[in-house]
């Protein structure tokens, strides 16, 4: 199996690669002047079975992964498997009002073309997936994250609305610690309100787990709420760690002591790697 490894995803890519006993294949990725981007496979992958890894943020990376599918295609791979860690896009998975686009379905149309199958980390909502018109797999990296919220000696895990109740209550049968949700209202793009809810969070290390991190607003609030209600320690978790902007300071300043992401977005809190759930995924998968 060769892995090829899109410039959004090299770690999480280079981690996966022993773990499903993959080579990694050379590839030249750069930007033209204006911006465009430019990609040249430099292994031969005739016949073999590819394992592009590319998480779609920023736009530029989306449009080098359909690149890299082309590449491999026209390459002579026997299959090709799209990896996306972080699925750009998703958040927009239905017209919330008339006339907008669904863009989780659109992007998908377009990665749909040249692959085999799609494999795809805790996506937004479970639905997107059914936007691909080949087989797609979701991966969760919850019980990695689970394993370091272990580490930092969580005894409570929340999530912080009802809708992300079932990853909270992952990592807290991971842990075995009890779970509960918050009530988020969102009051704009950076803006949520946290309606008050009574939690036994006294001198607890307490564990915020959601899907996305994106301005840390969500984060932020519920973690101030958790402090005034007595909380020892707050734990932000997440699988995709965009961190907006000032981010990670604010979540810091709101009162998280600590702040946790996976490699699906590389940056400075991605201390879990989700290459094994990614692996787990693709085993029997790719088999042929
Ligand atoms: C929303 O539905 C997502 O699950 C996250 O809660 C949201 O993207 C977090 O955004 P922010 O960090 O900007 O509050």
């Amino acid at each position: 199996m060769r892995i090829v490894a899109g410039s959004a995803s090299q770690r999480l890519a280079h981690a996966l690669a022993p773990l499903v006993g993959g080579s990694i294949a050379s590839v030249e990725s750069k930007a033209f002047p204006d911006g465009e981007v430019y990609v040249r496979l430099l292994d031969a992958v005739v016949g073999e079975d590819v394992v592009i890894v590319q998480t779609t943020y920023p736009n530029d990376k989306l449009v080098e992964l359909l690149l890299l599918q082309d590449a491999v295609r026209r390459g002579g791979a026997a299959s090709v498997t799209t990896v996306i860690p972080y699925y750009a896009y998703s958040r927009q998975d239905v017209a919330f009002k008339e006339g907008e686009v669904v863009s989780a379905r659109t992007v998908a149309e377009y990665i749909q073309i040249k692959t085999d199958r799609v494999v795809t980390v805790d996506p937004h909502k479970e639905h997107v997936l059914g936007f691909f018109g080949v087989p797609t797999l979701a991966a969760s990296a919850v019980p990695q994250l689970a394993e370091h919220l272990r580490a930092e000696g969580a005894d409570l895990v929340l999530a912080p609305d009802k809708g992300a109740l079932d990853r909270a209550r992952l990592a807290a049968k991971h842990l075995d610690a009890p779970f509960d949700h918050l009530e988020k209202t969102r009051i704009s793009g950076t803006e949520v309100r946290m309606s008050p809810k009574s939690l036994d969070v006294d001198g607890k290390t307490v564990a915020i787990i959601d899907d996305i991190i994106s301005t840390g607003g969500t984060i932020a609030t519920a973690a101030g709420e958790l402090k005034r209600q007595g909380a020892l320690r707050v734990v932000a978790a997440c699988t995709h760690g965009l961190f907006l902007g000032d981010a990670i300071d604010r979540l810091r300043k709101a009162g998280c002591d600590a702040v946790v992401c996976t490699d699906t977005i590389e940056g400075p809190a991605s201390h879990v790697s989700a290459a094994r759930a990614v692996a787990e995924a693709l085993k029997g998968s790719v088999a042929r």
